[in-house]
């Protein structure tokens, strides 16, 4: 859930408008029901839920780690995220001093794709992504769903009113290979959630449910 942020020097970053409420939903639903969770999230102003593991993580590659290193033995890997897709290439160690004139110029290199990677070394787990779509939600969302090789993708537009980053409510698409999509009205994120876990129900990985290592025991 939530943002990544990257530095540019001990003082700023780049990172996005991602609250994490859509993420810390489906992790209360989730919980709600029954399910062990653990909640990987980047900078946000929530608290964690209620009987959660949580997992804060700053920076994408420290969302990566913390989620390839939990892969094994999960069943269910949602990335509700907005993982930042660039860095800069050479965060400063020191402040950077005020310039004369403007700064026309920052290297970003690409991050880790961390669904990617995920679907690469999954056995038998379910793997949900999201999308943030500004235009062509559709087209882009079919594309997202077979690049990223996810079993569900939630489609989001977040230039609708009320919907996506910050807001409380949220309208999206479902999409899972060899489904029709399934277009939700603009629901509170919580229900989204609810929605959600519903459909996971009805996906299949296509994958073999094999046994899969136990978890560590959780420190307390
Ligand atoms: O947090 P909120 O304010 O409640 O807002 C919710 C939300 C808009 C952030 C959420 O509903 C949402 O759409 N999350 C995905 C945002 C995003 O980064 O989408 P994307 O289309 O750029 O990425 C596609 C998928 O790849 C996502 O599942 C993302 O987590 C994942 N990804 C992206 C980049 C990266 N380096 N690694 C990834 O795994």
């Amino acid at each position: 859930a939530g943002p990544t942020q990257e530095a540019i020097d001990p003082v700023r970053f780049i990172s996005n408008r991602s609250s994490g409420k859509m993420g810390y939903a489906l992790a209360e639903a989730a919980c709600a029901r029954g399910a062990e969770v653990v909640l990987v999230s980047g900078p946000t102003a929530l608290p964690p839920p209620t009987g959660v593991e949580y997992c804060p993580v700053i920076t994408a590659e420290e969302m990566r780690k913390a989620m390839t290193s939990r892969l094994a033995w999960s069943d269910t890997v949602i990335m509700a995220a907005a993982v930042a897709d660039f860095r800069p290439a050479r965060p400063s160690p020191q402040k950077l001093k005020k310039r004369r004139g403007p700064v026309t110029a920052l290297d970003l290199e690409a991050t880790d794709d961390i669904l990617r990677e995920l679907n690469e070394r999954r056995t038998h787990q379910l793997l949900v992504g999201f999308a943030a779509e500004t235009e062509d939600l559709l087209a882009h969302a079919r594309e997202k769903l077979h690049a990223k090789g996810v079993d569900l993708l939630i489609a989001n537009d977040v230039t609708a009113a009320g919907s996506g980053f910050g807001s409380d409510s949220n309208r999206v698409w479902l999409f899972a290979p060899e489904h029709a999509p399934v277009e939700l009205p603009l629901l509170p994120k919580r229900e989204v959630a609810e929605r959600i876990l519903d459909h996971m129900l009805t996906v299949q990985t296509g994958r073999q449910t094999s046994s899969r290592p136990s978890r560590p025991h959780r420190k307390e």
